[in-house]
């Protein structure tokens, strides 16, 4: 556990035991007895992958009517301008807390200091925002620098091990990169990561570096797209006059793609291209995430490395929430502990416990 998430936990569990509201229901109780269910306002970013559709669906059952909120959820579509007119619908009901997950850093200046000046706490969720800390009350995420050093440090790792293997040193490496949405937190830092790598590695090159925005089917499509753009037909003439043509594809020796639906929809695209990949020989596949369909990828070494990025944020929510109500504010910056997996090294086991 992170130094600040044990302190967030530790302190919220000493509010919630002295203030005796270990209970399953957050609501509260009016002078008539009735339940007062607690309003919460939640700009979802989209749907574009199955790790979104995760975190919606534990934001969803966390926050439900018998636990005692009223969850208010709307869906951007992938469009900041959806979430600025979702949060000032959130600050006309006068919702009890805003939760916001950004598309992108930067553009929430007006809006969160409309939410403050309405009185109404804002909780940012995943992605982070680059406006005044003030502006709102915290951040709740993963550690998306951490995840992207992690993976560089692994790719060398596994470089040096296939070169001790083959006993071959890789006189270049090629470097296809396919990014998620510009200018969002899991962009910037797991991009930063790879190519504070390639500054460190010189015969390291990113050859590629297409925007995928997170989609299987724009990944797919742009990854058809640069093959047949960067591809020949090398046309070999045999002693009987029989010409056999071949379709010569740039070299890649990793995929280096910020989410697994775009790792699937590259998967797709080099089956059709008949591009091998994976395991110890193959292109060596990096994906982040780590939903379930990517670790049985994993297993079957068609992925070699998965970077765990956890959306169960319901629950992480809740307790913020919680704490909040009880007058404690919570520390400003929640990082959430994740690990990596490895085609050497994943089990069954690993997937049958995981819970998206
Ligand atoms: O911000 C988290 C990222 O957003 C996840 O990696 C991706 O799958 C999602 O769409």
């Amino acid at each position: 556990m992170t130094k600040t998430i044990r302190r967030f936990f530790a302190l919220m569990t000493a509010v919630l035991i002295s203030a005796s509201v270990l209970t399953a229901c957050a609501g509260e109780e009016t002078e008539d007895g009735e339940k007062k269910l607690i309003t919460v306002g939640f700009s979802q970013v989209g749907s574009e992958s199955s790790w979104r559709v995760a975190n919606s669906e534990s934001m969803k059952s966390a926050l439900s009517e018998d636990k005692g909120f009223e969850l208010i959820f709307d869906d951007a579509k992938q469009k900041q301008e959806n979430q600025y007119k979702s949060i000032r619908i959130f600050i006309q009901q006068q919702v009890d807390y805003i939760v916001l997950a950004p598309i992108t850093e930067s553009g929430w200046d007006d809006v969160l200091k409309e939410a403050k000046d309405a009185g109404i706490p804002v909780i940012i969720v995943d992605r982070q925002v680059d406006s005044d800390p003030e502006l709102y009350a915290c951040w709740l995420g993963s550690d998306f620098t951490s995840e992207g050093e992690k993976a560089a440090r692994w790719l060398e790792g596994e470089i040096a091990e296939r070169e001790k293997e083959s006993g071959v040193k890789h006189d270049k490496v090629n470097i296809f990169h396919l990014m998620g949405t510009k200018g969002a937190t899991a962009q910037l830092k797991r991009t930063e990561g790879i190519e504070e790598a390639v500054k460190r590695n010189p015969n390291w090159e990113i050859t590629a570096s297409l925007e995928g925005d997170y989609t299987e089917a724009q990944a797919y499509e742009i990854t058809m797209d640069y093959l047949k753009k960067n591809s020949f037909v090398s046309a070999v003439t045999d002693e009987n006059g029989n010409v056999t043509e071949t379709v010569v594809y740039p070299r890649i020796d990793v995929v280096y793609c910020e989410n697994d639906n775009m790792t699937f929809g590259v998967m797709r695209a080099f089956d059709e291209a008949g591009i091998g990949y994976g395991g110890k020989d193959g292109v060596i596949m990096i994906s982040f995430d780590a939903v379930s369909s990517a670790l049985e990828a994993c297993l079957e070494g068609r992925i070699n490395l998965c970077v765990e990025c956890n959306p169960l944020h319901g629950p992480r929510i809740v307790s913020i929430i919680d704490l909040m109500r009880h007058g404690v504010m919570p520390e400003k910056m929640n990082y959430v502990d994740e690990m990596c997996f490895s085609y050497r090294t994943v089990t069954e086991d690993m997937i049958s416990s995981r819970a998206y």
